[in-house]
């Protein structure tokens, strides 16, 4: 792998406003100051073993106590060795004899009805949940599944797929879950790649109204050949159906089952499985910049325990809390953050089918209403469609339970973060911008809501036992308000311990671009709080006439234009000057797209960051290429840019159609 340069990334984009914790928030808070946060930040990572013994024991139920916390040999990591423990039995059992017996674990809202109608509603208490669990896992192993047996879910955002996620983890098996908006094509490579043994899918999913068939998508899938003939998904020998849409779908004998029939056949009793700490618990593919996706692997109790701790603390979570998180199960964040995580606390967890803005833009708004929603967990893009779709949406409903909102998936502009405090939190909720990746498991740069000030645009400081630095190509620390590249300088529990079936990958991707560090992949500089502010991806740093320019400031400075929406902003290779800027934008609902707004747009950038970032090329677009967890995909746009054919994985975009419009210009 190439070396990416990486030091003195400029940043040109200079935020001032700081927003400290409300003194009624610190109060009731589990970490109620900066200083506190300080001092036991500190002991965290000057002593990390014993900050992270002292964490596994007080919060993990063991089945059997561990006798080491870390083995390292770099960059293999194993914690919490001769331990053995159960991650549904943390979720669920634990709960059994306690208050939280009775509450709700999951209030899930279905997608509404094409006429009007609100959605279905269903509630599953933790011990509802718990019978569920243990029924399903009894019909996991009825078909022939083991523990260490990989499994591919590939269901719609209903209760079942939290249930057959904890159903595997409760007898050993290893889960993949598959977005529900992918095709037959993804479906078959990541079936290929892990070897898997069962699909748990459905007849079909709600999405706006229209049925996904997710089940035909299955079968094309166990068609599928390679180059050379050779069937994709030989290891598959079963397939379990979920009834969701009643569509017509086709049921192959002795492979395809029914689920609501198989619970015919088992019982509600099946002990957790006494499982190793470090037995691996989930693959998730993630796309790479270049070739196949990368299945990030991660194992049982690190990982339970980061997603246990950073939920408790980021979010704050207290008992009478009614949490949602928006992600969909199919990415990491509805892994750690609708399932395990909250389940792990002992906390009430929303799940919603549908999309945003069906029927209406104000359906989130709505359902925050409807059962109180006090935490909000969402993403920047989706905080932008908001704000492109209007005020008044929000401003129809009564948003005041809320008491705290979230952020994930690449940095919120300032000008979103603003928005979201003011529309969505009324001014009084503290906002946690959370940076993390798939591969780290948990949350690793995030304020505490009741101790952090936080700044609009940066996730802030580091969660306990996590030291994160940014540094040159040499690997050493570079100076405050200087660029560099991001890196972890410890392991943590949550880490990847692996891609699946690849460690020279493994290596080569993390582990040999900064000496003995974890590389993240992402620019970063830190201020001089020592606040880690992102400015994009390694990759999409530009490097304009000698002068380097994270793509992210310059998209930031476009959204602060009122006419903008969105905004990509990627290099096209340039003989004057090495790169030059090219910025795709949508435009606000009702805003015309004019030369007269190109113009404007450019010089807006010159304004908010300097003249060396005015692009050279502003392009209106309907919509830009995404990723289903919401990121645009610029390696795609770099192509376009440049007048390419589009190359590369595109199995994890979410709307191809975007892609031809794009590349043929059409505004
Ligand atoms: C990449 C990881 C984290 C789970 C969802 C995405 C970007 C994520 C932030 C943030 C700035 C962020 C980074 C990171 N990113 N959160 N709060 N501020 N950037 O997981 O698909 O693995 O992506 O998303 O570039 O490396 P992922």
């Amino acid at each position: 792998m190439s070396k990416a340069p990486a030091a003195n990334i400029e940043s040109h984009l200079k935020e001032n406003r700081v927003f400290k914790p409300a003194k009624e928030f610190s109060a009731k808070a589990h970490i109620k100051s900066l200083a506190h946060y300080k001092k036991l930040w500190t002991e965290s990572v000057k002593q990390p073993e014993k900050f992270w013994k002292k964490q596994a024991e007080a919060e993990l139920i063991w089945q059997k106590p561990f006798t080491k916390v870390l083995q390292w040999k770099e960059p293999f990591a194993k914690w919490f060795t001769g331990g053995k423990l159960n991650v549904s039995a943390n979720c669920l059992d634990r709960w059994l004899d306690s208050a939280t017996a009775n509450k709700a674990a999951l209030i899930w809202e279905g997608e509404p009805a094409t006429d009007g109608k609100p959605g279905e509603e269903r509630v599953l208490t933790y011990k509802q949940l718990h019978r569920e669990v243990c029924r399903f896992a009894n019909v996991l192993k009825r078909n022939g599944i083991s523990k260490g047996d990989r499994v591919i879910i590939y269901l719609p955002m209903v209760p079942e797929a939290a249930i057959a996620m904890l159903a595997c983890t409760r007898i050993g098996a290893v889960h993949s879950v598959v977005f529900g908006g992918f095709s037959a094509q993804s479906v078959a490579d990541r079936i290929q790649d892990c070897g898997a043994k069962m699909v748990i899918t459905s007849d079909g999913g709600y999405r706006r109204g229209a049925v996904v068939p997710l089940k035909k998508n299955v079968d094309e899938a166990l068609k599928l050949h390679d180059a050379a003939g050779q069937s994709l998904t030989q290891t598959i020998e079963k397939v379990i159906v979920l009834r969701r849409c009643a569509n017509e779908v086709h049921m192959a004998e002795h492979r395809d089952v029914w689920w609501h029939r198989e619970l015919d056949y088992v019982s509600d009793v099946c002990p957790a499985e006494k499982l190793d700490s470090e037995a691996p618990l989930f693959i998730l593919y993630t796309s790479g910049s270049t070739g196949k996706p990368k299945g990030i692997l991660h194992s049982t109790a690190g990982y339970l325990l980061g997603t246990k701790l950073t939920s408790k603390y980021v979010f704050d979570l207290r008992a009478e809390d009614v949490y949602w998180c928006t992600a969909d199960v199919g990415w990491v964040t509805g892994h750690s953050y609708i399932v395990y995580g909250p389940l792990a606390n002992g906390a009430t967890a929303l799940m919603y089918e549908g999309a945003p803005n069906w029927p209406e833009p104000d359906r989130f708004w709505r359902i925050i209403q409807k059962y109180g929603v006090t935490i909000l967990y969402t993403a920047p893009t989706a905080i932008r469609a908001f704000m492109k779709w209007g005020d008044e949406w929000p401003k129809k409903h009564d948003l005041s339970s809320l008491r705290l909102l979230g952020s994930v998936g690449e940095p919120i502009n300032p000008e979103a973060w603003m928005w979201y405090h003011n529309v969505i939190g009324g001014g009084r909720c503290p906002i946690v911008d959370t940076w993390w990746q798939t591969e780290t498991g948990s949350i690793m740069i995030t304020p505490l809501p009741g101790a952090t000030p936080t700044k609009p645009g940066t996730a802030t400081l580091p969660f306990f036992g996590i030291l994160p630095e940014v540094v040159d190509d040499q690997g050493k620390p570079v100076p405050k308000n200087t660029g560099g590249k991001l890196v972890v300088r410890q392991p943590w529990p949550s880490m990847l311990r692996g891609i699946w079936g690849d460690n020279e990958r493994y290596k080569q991707t993390y582990w040999t671009e900064v000496k003995g560090s974890y590389f993240t992949g992402d620019g970063c500089r830190q201020d001089k709080d020592g606040y880690f502010w992102i400015v994009g991806r390694i990759d999409d740093v530009l490097n304009v006439a000698g002068h380097r320019i994270g793509t992210a400031e310059v998209e930031s400075a476009l959204v602060s234009h009122p006419s903008v929406a969105e905004a990509a902003v990627v290099g096209r290779p340039d003989e004057l000057k090495g790169q030059a800027l090219v910025c795709f934008v949508t435009l606000k609902t009702g805003v015309k797209a004019t030369p007269e707004l190109k113009n404007e747009l450019r010089n807006h950038i010159g304004k908010e960051i300097g003249p060396v970032a005015k692009p050279d090329e502003v392009r209106f677009a309907e919509a830009l290429p995404k990723t289903r967890s919401g990121k645009i995909m610029r390696r795609l746009l770099k192509q376009i840019a440049s007048g390419m054919e589009i190359k590369g994985d595109t199995t994890t975009l979410e709307d191809i159609s975007v892609i031809a419009k794009l590349a043929s210009g059409e505004e």
